[in-house]
């Protein structure tokens, strides 16, 4: 990973195109998740600290190119002015003329908002043109959304190759901690990774038996496994076409010396409620009309201890059904307990990815982690170890191929 960072650039001045990811959660116009626009802050406050003026790029969901007033991001601008504890301008455009007078009278120090990137084809087709456009209104380009850098589009992604550009603070943050999750970890390195199906995260299982000492596998994604080595996992959810895929990835982790752990005991269950009644099984006698949905005590008690031996821990994914008390229980019990060695072991423990921020505030252990990521599809396909083209970009070198 080659980038400039914001210590790099002489800001005075300039008119900086800020990518931030605020594809914030919403429901009714109202932000009901603050943690992106939380985490933008210290890049805000540097470049308006380094006198710049601040143009901030952002999408808001899939409006494919059309103008859509349900996707305009114009409903923010409160809560940004309230987590930034400054005002915030808006141009109902981000390219055209009104995005232009918006940009030439900004003072200083001030902050633009431009309307959803999203809203012009150009963006996703990453259209040389629109790139042009975006681009004639600042003078360099600072990326810091790399939830959203996954995707090769304009302001993600060509902005880079024709500006100088620098990574964010919160992009460098995340790369930092990726880094030291997955590229350069300490030794031994664990990986939790759950959720329902491997047919899913193929890649991202092939990728870390390359790369982690013990694969620790929970959620229906285990049932899987275990059902491919011959056990019987009753009415649990499974992908039962997958037992051939699963047979592959055991023996090449075994080549790649990774060790797979799978869970020795189930919570298992009839039917899927709130405290609907259930018992612990050995993994390898889960009733026939019955369903795994959590990982059991042993389990919980032997993860643990292996958890105690490692220096990096990586954590994408549930162990069980944690939205329904109480199958919340051993993904609780395995985050309180990362989050313990992370405090007084010095384990470096980074999370990320779809539900996974949701498991661990679930847990009460959402700020106890080293470094959880604000990326959901960014974070699993930096698992699989592809390149992200927003990455890519902002690596000086690639600037010739523009
Ligand atoms: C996200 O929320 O994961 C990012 O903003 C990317 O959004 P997208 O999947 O619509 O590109």
């Amino acid at each position: 990973m080659n980038f400039h960072t914001l210590k790099d650039l002489q800001l005075k001045g300039k008119r900086v195109l800020l990518r931030a990811d605020l594809n914030v959660p919403a429901q009714r116009s109202k932000v009901t998740d603050t943690t992106r626009i939380d985490r933008l802050k210290p890049t805000i406050d540097y470049l308006r600290a380094a006198g710049a003026k601040v143009l901030i790029l952002s999408h808001f969901g899939r409006p494919e190119g059309e103008q859509n007033p349900e996707m305009s991001l114009a409903f923010m601008l409160p809560t940004l002015e309230e987590c930034w504890q400054t005002s915030v301008r808006f141009a109902p455009d981000c390219i055209g003329e009104k995005a232009r007078q918006a940009a030439e009278s900004l003072q200083d120090g001030e902050i633009l908002l431009l309307e959803n990137v999203r809203f012009h084809k150009g963006e996703k087709a990453n259209d040389p043109a629109f790139i042009k456009e975006l681009a004639s209104l600042g003078d360099i380009y600072v990326n810091d959304a790399f939830s959203a850098a996954h995707r090769a589009h304009a302001s993600t992604e060509g902005l880079a190759r024709i500006l100088p550009s620098a990574a964010g603070l919160l992009m460098e943050k995340e790369l930092k901690a990726l880094d030291a999750a997955l590229e350069n970890p300490q030794r031994p390195v664990a990986a939790i990774t759950g959720g329902s199906k491997i047919s899913s995260k193929l890649n991202v299982l092939n990728n870390l038996i390359n790369k982690v000492d013990y694969l620790i596998l929970g959620g229906g994604m285990a049932n899987t496994f275990m059902n491919a080595k011959g056990i019987n996992v009753g009415a649990s959810l499974c992908e039962h076409d997958m037992a051939e895929e699963a047979r592959t990835i055991m023996k090449n982790a075994g080549k790649h010396g990774c060790e797979i752990i799978l869970p020795i005991d189930c919570v298992t269950v009839k039917e899927l409620r709130i405290d609907a009644p259930h018992k612990i099984v050995p993994a390898n006698e889960i009733p026939a009309d019955e369903m795994a949905i959590d990982i059991g005590p042993q389990s919980i008690n032997s993860i643990s201890k292996k958890l105690q031996s490692c220096k990096t821990l990586l954590w994408n994914g549930p162990m069980g059904v944690f939205e329904i008390k109480p199958f919340d229980t051993g993904t609780n019990a395995l985050a309180r307990e990362a989050a313990r060695l992370t405090k007084e072991n010095g384990l470096v423990s980074v999370a990320g990815g779809g539900d996974t921020t949701a498991a661990l505030e679930n847990a009460g252990c959402s700020d106890q982690f080293t470094y959880i990521s604000t990326a959901g599809g960014a974070f699993l396909e930096w698992l699989e170890g592809k390149t992200l083209p927003g990455i890519a970009a902002l690596d000086p070198s690639n600037k010739k191929a523009a």
